[in-house]
């Protein structure tokens, strides 16, 4: 890092984890309200949002800000932070101890700085361009798995779109072509956990700029890589993001080209065996 630059990424490791100690004192405590029919919102989300938007105001006054609860700020696009306060809402609210604070910042050509921050396991995902991705100081890379049928794979459904989801139907195809298919409702956890080389590829429909900001970074920085669905560039935002190891990516997109295509590849079998 040149000297006198800001670091961005011990910033946001240190927002992260304020943040998640929040989330600890509400978790369990928390009391649940229901945004729309699926989406979960909580008190914890809220001032989660709060205080890392305030210190993202207070340390650069400059730079816009898009928050899932609405906290944002539009300073133009040179510099945006993304920030999704609680990654894993479900989970959280179901009592299941899977989610995390997510906060990513992004120049107009792409990543900078990246935290994810699971205040459960107290386990830090943190990256910044061009210096590698660590979990805890200890540098992550992704797997070196480069077939289908060897790797195991992540996707998510978007809560507030479950039942309007085309996502069914690639899940099929892939679980079907690999070791399996997990969906552990934390998109922020599973692009960490491809660049930690526990999964081998993840993709999903419909997320948001907040839920891959930060995630995307420590992904590539581990060595992985990311497009939008039909292998084209992708933007965190974009309609779909396959994101892998580099050496599945095309496999995988082939894979999933097909289902967006109408080709499947294997019927749906008969429910009665
Ligand atoms: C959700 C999680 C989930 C993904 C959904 C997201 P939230 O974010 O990342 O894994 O499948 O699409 O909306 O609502 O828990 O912040
Ligand atoms: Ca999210
Ligand atoms: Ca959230």
């Amino acid at each position: 890092m040149p000297i006198g630059a800001p670091d961005y990424v011990a910033f946001a490791s240190d927002v992260a984890r304020e943040a998640g100690a929040v989330l600890m004192r509400h978790y369990r405590s928390v009391g649940v309200e229901y945004k729309g029919s699926f989406d979960t919102v909580t008190a914890a989300d809220r001032a989660s949002e709060r205080l890392v938007v305030d210190r993202i105001r207070a340390r650069f006054p400059a730079h816009s800000i898009v928050a899932e609860e609405g906290g944002g700020f539009d300073a133009g696009d040179e510099f945006t932070w993304y920030v999704d306060p609680l990654d894993g809402t479900t989970n959280f609210a179901h009592g299941l101890e899977r989610f995390c604070v997510s906060i990513g910042l992004w120049s107009r050509s792409g990543g900078l700085a990246g935290a994810v921050f699971d205040p459960v396991r107290d386990d830090l995902f943190a990256a910044e361009v061009g210096s590698g991705a660590y979990l805890n100081s200890r540098r992550v890379r992704v797997s070196d798995v480069s077939e289908l049928a060897n790797g195991l794979f992540a996707t998510g459904f978007p809560s507030s779109i479950r039942d309007t989801n085309p996502n069914l139907h690639y899940y099929h195809e892939v679980a079907r072509c690999t070791h399996g298919v997990r969906r552990t409702g934390s998109a922020a956890l599973d692009l960490c956990a491809v660049a930690q080389g526990h999964f081998d590829g993840f993709w999903e429909l419909g997320l948001k700029s907040w839920d891959v900001g930060a995630g995307l970074v420590v992904l590539t920085e581990a060595g992985g890589e990311f497009f939008a669905l039909d292998g084209g560039t992708y933007r965190p935002g974009g309609p779909g993001v396959v994101a892998t190891n580099g050496r599945v990516t095309a496999a995988l997109l082939d894979l999933l080209g097909d289902v967006s295509s109408g080709r499947r590849r294997t019927p749906i079998p008969s429910p009665v065996a």
